[in-house]
């Protein structure tokens, strides 16, 4: 049995991880750490045999109590709603990023043992200083980040490095695709969708020519789970990234999905002109990406949008002879298929229940 922590489980990211986590966990103890509590998914953590932490990785102790044993920690924890150009920025918000992630990644490497191995997002932010276009970027290029996410991600990376632990370090992009999560809506192409979904208009800073490494959100908890697996795989970092596209390009998909948005070019602010990370290394270890931009986008406008309801399956007509005694009246009603099986419910006396019948899971109830 593997002793598995997963912090800031809670999130987008994590939800995902967790989801993959529900097939073993039966086997191997799961534990999520989160400072926020979202009822549902507490619930449907511990439906998992999952057990659930409310609590801070800025809490030393508690941290230590459940990490020192782990063999396995992927830390998902972290602020995520972060300035995104440097007029957001204030120091107080800049110094509890830098806090949290710091102190709080510290933590964990003080508590875990040299055997558990730690995985660890990064951003492909930590290259947000680069002036000029710059694509394909490899692993061992000089970061050159310049908010305080950026910077604390690129402190992250050195504190791994330099712990002596087992660690990876997934340097990822901008991750894209549906979650039941709404935190992150923020990210780019999933504001885009949800923008678009709503028939809304996408503007598109400094005419949307900025070129963007993305990666689809599933083949992420897939990458972190692959890495837990890979024995052979330790004290590495990697890109992972799946498509480079302009923001117009994302736009474009959009457009395609839903052709009444308004793409308006705009001359807003952006922090640089794009850059890209190369995924060579992350696909020499044998890891396959199995989602791609344009299906997620149109399955996040398709789940956010109107949906049109079929009306076929409600009852057409309202039928002759209705049942009308002591008890009230059954009312009648002429359906549009064929009923090849009909159940009876013999009601308890005094015990009353209603049944609404919806169109959609094709219920039919006779009452008596
Ligand atoms: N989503 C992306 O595009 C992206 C890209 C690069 C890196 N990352 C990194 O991946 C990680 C997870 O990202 P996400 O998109 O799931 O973000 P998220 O904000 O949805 O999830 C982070 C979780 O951490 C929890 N958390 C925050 N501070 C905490 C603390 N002090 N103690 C305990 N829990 C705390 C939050 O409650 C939240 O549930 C973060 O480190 C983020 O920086 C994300």
């Amino acid at each position: 049995m593997k002793k598995i922590v997963i912090t800031g489980g809670l999130g987008y990211i994590g939800t995902e991880l967790c989801k993959i986590y529900s097939g073993y966990s039966w086997n191997d103890k799961i534990t999520v750490i989160d400072n926020r509590f979202i009822s549902e998914r507490v619930n449907q953590l511990r439906n998992w045999n999952m057990n659930f932490v409310q609590g801070d990785i800025l809490d030393k102790e508690l941290i230590n109590k459940y990490c020192k044993d782990a063999d396995i920690v992927h830390h998902l924890a972290g602020i995520t709603d972060v300035p995104r150009v440097k007029s957001e920025s204030s120091s107080e918000k800049d110094d509890l990023i830098n806090k949290v992630a710091v102190e709080g990644t510290q933590n964990i490497l003080d508590a875990i043992s040299n055997n558990c191995k730690i995985i660890m997002p990064s951003s492909h932010v930590v290259y947000e200083g680069l002036e000029t276009i710059k694509k394909d970027i490899n692993e061992n290029e000089k970061t050159y980040p310049v908010l305080s996410y950026g910077k604390s991600k690129a402190i992250n990376e050195d504190q791994l490095k330099k712990s002596g632990k087992n660690y990876i370090i997934l340097r990822l992009g901008s991750v894209y695709g549906y979650s039941t999560d709404t935190a992150r809506i923020d990210i780019m192409a999933n504001f885009f969708a949800k923008t678009a979904s709503q028939n809304g208009t996408l503007r598109l800073f400094a005419g949307g020519k900025q070129i963007k490494s993305l990666v689809p959100l599933i083949d992420v908890a897939r990458c972190f789970k692959f890495m837990e697996e890979k024995k052979d795989i330790n004290k590495e970092l990697f890109n992972l990234t799946k498509d480079t596209v302009t923001v117009k390009q994302v736009a474009e998909i959009c457009k395609k999905y839903n052709p009444k948005i308004n793409l308006r070019e705009t001359n807003d602010e952006i922090p640089n002109l794009g850059f890209s990370l190369s995924n060579k290394k992350i696909l020499k270890t044998g890891f396959k990406f199995l989602y791609n931009l344009d299906e997620s986008i149109k399955e996040m406008i398709f789940k956010w949008s109107k949906l049109k309801i079929t009306r076929d399956l409600e009852h057409v007509r309202k039928g002759e002879k209705e049942f009308i005694d002591l008890r009230g009246k059954i009312s009648n009603h002429e359906l549009p298929e064929p009923i090849n099986l009909i159940g009876l419910i013999d009601s308890k006396k005094g015990n009353s229940s209603r049944k609404s019948l919806s169109p959609h899971t094709r219920t039919k109830v006779f009452g008596h």
